[in-house]
């Protein structure tokens, strides 16, 4: 299968996620990307056809004539559907479409950016329930589903990540430091628990795998981490990186909706989603069940799987921290200390672009 694949077309491309998993995908011009943007003057979306190789499409996912004419002509897919535009409901649905359209038109793999069903994980306790997780999780179930039947005409794999580690030295996430009497502080509802949080450049590398190895990826889930990340372990790699103080506080989940997030916590989590539809979640909700699925080990990643397919892989966070610290110092943007000062943290672009968009757009 793999010789076969030559065109992908990719939703998300200007995403946190799509650009490294562009970037891997037409490195050495093995492939070539259509990617799906709303905004084709933005930014992100110029620095994607910069890498060369990569056309932009512009429309919306939520759209069956731009889903057709993004796929038509392509051999692979990679469709991250962001559900922090739709919300839980209308995500499922367009991600569903997708794959109808995309075997319709030809597609010969298609690679479903996935999240942990986290709710039946955790035996479908409602305290685990997290929209972004389970809109995803339960259609990454639905996708290798159809794919028994399908797999020869359309091979599918499903590629579950899961929150990026940059997002923990970055404004206006969940897990944003502050700097505290000139402490380094994550304040989060973790207790003992801990994050298998992914490394954006690792995931460029999975991508680029699940394509190259079409045969072998057919049919399956892979879900990657760097490691299961304890925030004590976190505050700990940042000061032996840094030389700088750092600490962990374990934050009931009031203080946590009380602190920096306040503001947010009764709106929708999906920025286009309606607040009087009683399926949707707000963030409050949402990243509850968010944290709790951390808090209490719902989740399990096969760290032998990951050291096969990429040997090279990051493995542990001061293993990130080390090279994120010499990243940032090559790009001009400082060491880490530096970087997440309150300051220099808000005045650099952020990681999302649903931040960089301040939570606008079309759906
Ligand atoms: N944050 C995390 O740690 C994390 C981890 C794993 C998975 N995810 C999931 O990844 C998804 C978001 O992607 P991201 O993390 O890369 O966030 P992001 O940086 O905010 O990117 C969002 C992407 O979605 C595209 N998009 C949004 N609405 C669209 C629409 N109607 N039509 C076409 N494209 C649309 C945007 O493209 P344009 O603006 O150019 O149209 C952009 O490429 C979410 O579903 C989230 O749950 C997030």
């Amino acid at each position: 299968m793999h010789s076969d694949i030559a065109n992908i077309f990719v939703i998300g491309g200007t995403g946190a996620q799509g650009i490294p998993v562009i970037s891997a995908l037409v490195k050495d011009k093995r492939y070539s990307v259509r990617a799906l943007s709303r905004d084709p003057d933005s930014r992100r979306a110029k620095s994607l056809v910069a890498l060369g190789n990569v056309a932009i499409l512009e429309g919306t996912f939520a759209d069956e004539a731009i889903l057709r004419a993004g796929f038509r002509g392509c051999d692979g897919a990679y469709i991250n559907i962001d559900g922090f535009n739709t919300g839980e409901k209308t995500e499922m649905y367009w991600a569903i479409r997708s794959y109808e359209i995309a075997l319709e038109e030809g597609v010969k793999f298609f690679v479903y950016g996935n999240l942990d069903y986290a709710l039946k994980k955790a035996g479908y306790d409602s305290r685990f329930r997290a929209g972004h997780y389970d809109g995803k999780g339960r259609i990454g179930e639905w996708i290798l589903f159809q794919n028994q039947e399908n797999k020869r005409r359309m091979g599918a794999a499903v590629f579950t990540t899961g929150p990026y580690m940059e997002m923990a030295i970055s404004a206006r996430t969940p897990m944003s430091p502050s700097v505290e009497d000139g402490v380094v502080t994550w304040r989060v509802p973790l207790g003992n628990g801990a994050i298998p949080h992914v490394a954006l450049e690792d995931c460029g590398y999975y991508a680029r795998w699940l394509f190259d190895h079409a045969e072998r990826a057919n049919g399956m889930d892979l879900e990657v981490a760097i490691e299961h990340v304890e925030y004590r372990q976190l505050a700990a790699a940042f000061e032996r990186v840094t030389g700088r103080p750092a600490q962990y506080i374990d934050t009931d989940i009031e203080a946590y909706w009380s602190g920096p997030l306040a503001a947010a916590a009764d709106l929708p989590a999906g920025y286009n989603a309606s607040p009087d539809d009683k399926s949707t979640m707000s963030f409050r909700d949402n990243f509850t069940g968010f944290w709790n699925i951390w808090k209490y080990g719902v989740i399990r990643r096969d760290y032998a799987l990951l050291d096969e397919i990429h040997p090279n892989r990051i493995k542990s966070v001061e293993q990130w921290l080390r090279r994120e610290d010499q990243l940032g110092r090559e790009l001009g943007k400082g060491g880490l200390w530096e970087r997440v000062q309150p300051e220099n943290m808000v005045s650099q672009a952020p990681i999302l672009k649903v931040s960089e968009d301040n939570r606008r757009g079309r759906l």
